[in-house]
């Protein structure tokens, strides 16, 4: 994909979005953006005021197919700070090039966002994580096979940028801290990001335990990886909906995926935005 396109249809999409949120905030910016992961789109709903953004209305933003995605940008207020919401995100595995799935990220690069907040479903691989519980990502490996870096650099992109501290220190010690104020337990792992759309197999779950894998999605990576290239920091949360592949003897279910991010919303939605609201200390 041509750099400059990209610089481009980035910038067309920032203009409209701003203009967005210069009717919700006035001259305020947002101080962090979220993404919401699959059934965990009510996290909008409890932003204050909200404006809805749909997607379709933000020129070049590619838009999401999977169920549980609703697809739009939510500006407002969580606890009193300026937040921009993505309820619904592209994967990779919707087809399309890695840059469809960073799309956004650039987009919060070029309205000056400086932190974002993702979240994501995975399967529990780690013995001890459980199905409902949340999961800070320490770390992550790449397994897409891929990256939106790949080819020429757009922009102002660093071209071989640092992941030693991809999930950024500070921000993860305020989620964790929040966490314990809150008295809800928060586990803390490797996240593996797979290509999918097909859930692994049980040999495969094997071979990302061997590799190190605490849990096992299919995003939040290549747009991590795009939001270091920016200097955005970023931390991440995974909603645990399920024993990955083998780990029991019961099938995986795409229902139960949504079905557990459900259960766990509200106390994820509690987290989020009382950590959001200490982002300014880090
Ligand atoms: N594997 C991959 N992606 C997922 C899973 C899983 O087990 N659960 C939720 N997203």
């Amino acid at each position: 994909m041509d750099p400059n396109k990209i610089s481009a249809d980035v910038q067309a999409a920032a203009t409209v979005l701003e203009g967005h949120i210069e009717k919700r905030l006035g001259t305020d910016r947002p101080l962090a953006a979220i993404t919401m992961g699959s059934g965990l789109g009510g996290l909008a709903r409890a932003i204050r005021d909200p404006l809805h953004i749909p997607y379709h209305v933000l020129p070049g933003w590619p838009r999401p197919t999977v169920i549980g995605h609703s697809g739009e940008a939510v500006v407002g207020t969580l606890n009193g700070v300026p937040v921009l919401g993505l309820s619904g995100r592209v994967h990779l595995y919707e087809g399309g090039s890695p840059d469809r799935v960073a799309f956004y990220v650039r987009v919060l690069g070029a309205l000056g966002v400086t932190s974002l907040f993702l979240s994501n479903a995975a399967g529990a691989i780690r013995e001890g994580l459980l199905p409902g519980e949340l999961m800070l990502v320490r770390d992550h490996l790449n397994l897409t096979g891929t990256s939106p870096l790949f080819g020429p650099v757009v922009g102002t992109e660093s071209r071989f940028p640092d992941l030693s501290f991809a999930y950024d220190p500070e921000l993860r010690a305020i989620v964790r801290s929040t966490a314990e104020s809150q008295g809800l337990p928060l586990k803390e792992g490797v996240y593996a990001a797979m290509h999918g759309p097909a859930y692994e197999t049980p040999a495969e779950i094997r071979m990302l335990r061997t590799l190190g894998a605490d849990a096992v999605g299919m995003s939040t990576v290549p747009e991590v990886i795009a939001a270091r290239a920016l200097g955005i920091r970023c931390v991440a949360v995974s909603c645990l909906t399920n024993f990955a592949a083998g780990v029991t003897d019961e099938p995986l279910d795409h229902e139960e995926v949504l079905e557990i991010g459900k259960l766990v919303e509200h106390d994820f939605q509690k987290l989020v935005a009382a950590s959001v609201a200490r982002f300014s200390e880090a």
